[in-house]
């Protein structure tokens, strides 16, 4: 998934083109900076290629989800509701904005499930976050049909799927917001960045303003006199608004290269017996960033897992992998915490948050017979040859 795979002189020139005016914030300076607005530049473009009408750029996706969460005006004691199958940061923002993550099951295209939402929306619930995993949607329609008859604003997590689409339409532009990343190993990267999408100008002035110590942003000023709340500094920087826009000019280019290995590598892997493939709402929108399948047991996935390592084919087993699931969450599931009061598990009050690890089986499950390939842009016919001969020998050997 890494557009760091492509950085050339295209990002080169963008950043000499800041380095020329000395001018690295993105507001102010205007004499100085000689017409020169990367980060504005960059949220436009952003806002055109994925069909919405207002982006905000930001420092991370991590801040993204935080600002955004902020924006819908979540807090202490709502609940919000995320899947089990995440980067840590989905539900680091919940807790960060002082409201209670509440996990769901996936389903077989790895991501939330709609179903499990209908069931784990309560009185408290205030937002919903579906994640586009692993660079594919999420069942986004139907989410947003649970989510709109409770009246919940949505939140899409597209971290992992910047340049995806579902019939069309740009992932993270069906909810009331989408976030991105495009942290350095993101299709799309400014190295550290994160970016949010919205149609609402009330929300847009909200999160704009809560990104940016909670200054007045009236129309397309941004003023320093008057602050209706108070915020943060979530800001991004010249240099990585001009990598940003440089990488998003390659973007379609990177992701049908990673289409092309893809299927490739889904070919190989498609006569290997027993094998069944992620669904994938709409394979012509998929990013491609990663190639995820299904064994029939956790024994077979395993072992063939060590079969692919021995062979130089790196494939990653996310029930064991302790960033992205939730059954690895130790700290999370232990209340671990900095503070010595025991936030945010504990608060006066009786706010004691528990997450047993249990609570998600039928997720466990499948993830005890899913392995994942990564997709790079550049990958070469060695690789797909071993692909094919491990295949071969896995067939033979235990299958
Ligand atoms: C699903 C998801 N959400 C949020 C983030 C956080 O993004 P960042 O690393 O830019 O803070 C990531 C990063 O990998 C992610 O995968």
């Amino acid at each position: 998934m890494p557009g760091y795979e492509v950085l050339g002189e295209e990002e080169k020139k963008e950043i000499l083109e800041v380095l020329e005016t000395g001018v690295l914030f993105r507001y102010g300076f205007p004499t100085q900076r000689q017409g020169r607005y990367k980060v504005e530049a960059f949220e436009k473009a952003f806002a055109a290629f994925t069909g919405r009408k207002q982006a905000l750029a930001v420092s991370s996706g991590s801040t993204a989800l935080k600002v955004a969460l902020a924006a819908l005006g979540v807090g202490f004691g709502d609940e919000v509701i995320t899947t089990g199958f995440t980067f840590v940061a989905t539900w680091e923002a919940i807790l960060e904005a002082g409201a209670v993550p509440v996990f769901t099951e996936i389903d077989d295209s790895l991501n939330l499930d709609p179903d499990d939402l209908a069931r784990k929306i309560t009185p408290r619930t205030r937002a919903v976050i579906p994640v586009h995993m692993l660079g594919a949607q999420a069942r986004i329609q139907e989410i947003m049909e649970v989510a709109s008859r409770h009246n919940l604003p949505v939140i899409e997590d597209t971290a992992q799927a910047a340049g995806g689409f579902l019939q069309g339409k740009a992932l993270g532009s069906f909810g009331s917001i989408g976030t991105f990343s495009f942290d350095s190993v993101k299709t799309l990267t400014t190295g550290e960045g994160g970016m949010l999408i919205m149609d609402d100008p009330e929300l847009y002035r909200r999160a704009s303003e809560f990104h940016d110590h909670g200054h007045d942003h009236i129309g397309t000023d941004r003023g320093l006199e008057g602050r209706s709340f108070i915020g943060f500094n979530y800001r991004m920087m010249e240099l990585q608004g001009a990598l940003g826009l440089a990488q998003l000019r390659k973007l379609p280019d990177m992701i049908s290269r990673q289409r092309m290995n893809k299927g490739r590598l889904k070919a190989a892997l498609s006569v290997l017996k027993g094998v069944g493939f992620r669904h994938l709402p709409d394979p012509d929108g998929d990013t491609a960033t990663f190639l995820a399948f299904f064994l029939p047991d956790a024994e077979k996935a395993l072992a063939f897992k060590e079969m692919a390592g021995k062979a130089g084919v790196g494939l990653v087993y996310f029930l064991q992998n302790t960033w992205h699931y939730y059954r690895n969450w130790e700290h999370l599931l232990g209340q671990k915490t900095p503070c010595r009061n025991g936030w945010p598990y504990r608060a006066e009050g009786g706010r004691d948050l528990q997450y047993p690890p249990d609570a998600l089986p039928k997720s466990d499950a499948l993830m005890a017979r899913t392995l994942v390939l990564p997709i790079n842009i550049k990958m070469d016919e060695t690789f797909f040859g071993k692909v094919e001969q491990l295949v071969a020998e896995a067939n033979n050997k235990f299958f």
